[in-house]
């Protein structure tokens, strides 16, 4: 049921989380959505959780990087998503990426988490000095797009994108 999600909690990422993110990370990639950012296939799950938390300090950035803020939703001890809380945009994230990014598990959709995530993703946000928050989606991602808008998303442009059939749509929160 939408709307009734409890409690989601936003934390790093631990070593116990390694089944249920990969998990998620190949439930997902049918989606075309990479839930572990950047995750190097079959690298040890303590070298990926320790590169999000560089990211998060802004330490060993690639080149294309910006500081990011890698949170795992987590209802009790299972981790239904996560979300991606970028500190700035590069000319990419202000084009197309925007701030913050979210994927929820297929098994926990449909719960209002990603609604739940968004929400407490801004808090972060503003804590981290972003007051005007861009978020991005396809313009065939009818959920993402109702998430944002619940969320306070105002709509401010539906651009192509090269590379992309699909319309995205660029919404700001404030
Ligand atoms: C998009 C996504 C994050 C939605 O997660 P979710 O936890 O199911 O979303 P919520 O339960 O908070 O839903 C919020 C609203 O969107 C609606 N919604 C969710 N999925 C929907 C869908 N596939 N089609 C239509 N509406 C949908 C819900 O009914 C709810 O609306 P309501 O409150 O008016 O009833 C999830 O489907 C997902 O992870 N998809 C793949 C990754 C992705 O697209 N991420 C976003 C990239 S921009």
């Amino acid at each position: 049921m939408a709307g009734m999600a409890r409690e989601i909690r936003l934390r790093p990422l631990r070593r116990q989380d390694e089944h249920a993110a990969l998990t998620a990370h190949e439930a997902l990639a049918c989606d075309g959505f990479g839930f572990l950012i950047d995750y190097v296939p079959g690298e040890p799950w303590e070298t990926y959780v320790g590169r999000t938390r560089d990211q998060s300090r802004g330490v060993n950035l690639a080149a294309d990087r910006v500081p990011a803020t890698f949170l795992a939703a987590c209802v009790g001890d299972v981790l239904v998503g996560r979300i991606s809380i970028r500190h700035e945009l590069n000319d990419y994230l202000a084009a197309y990426g925007g701030h913050i990014g979210y994927g929820v598990a297929p098994e926990h959709r449909r719960r209002g988490h990603a609604t739940a995530m968004l929400g407490q993703g801004l808090i972060v946000a503003r804590s981290l000095g972003v007051d005007s928050v861009l978020v991005t989606c396809d313009d065939d991602n009818a959920g993402s797009a109702r998430v944002i808008e619940k969320c306070g998303g105002v709509l401010d442009s539906v651009l192509d994108r090269p590379g992309s059939a699909i319309p995205l749509r660029r919404y700001w929160i404030h």
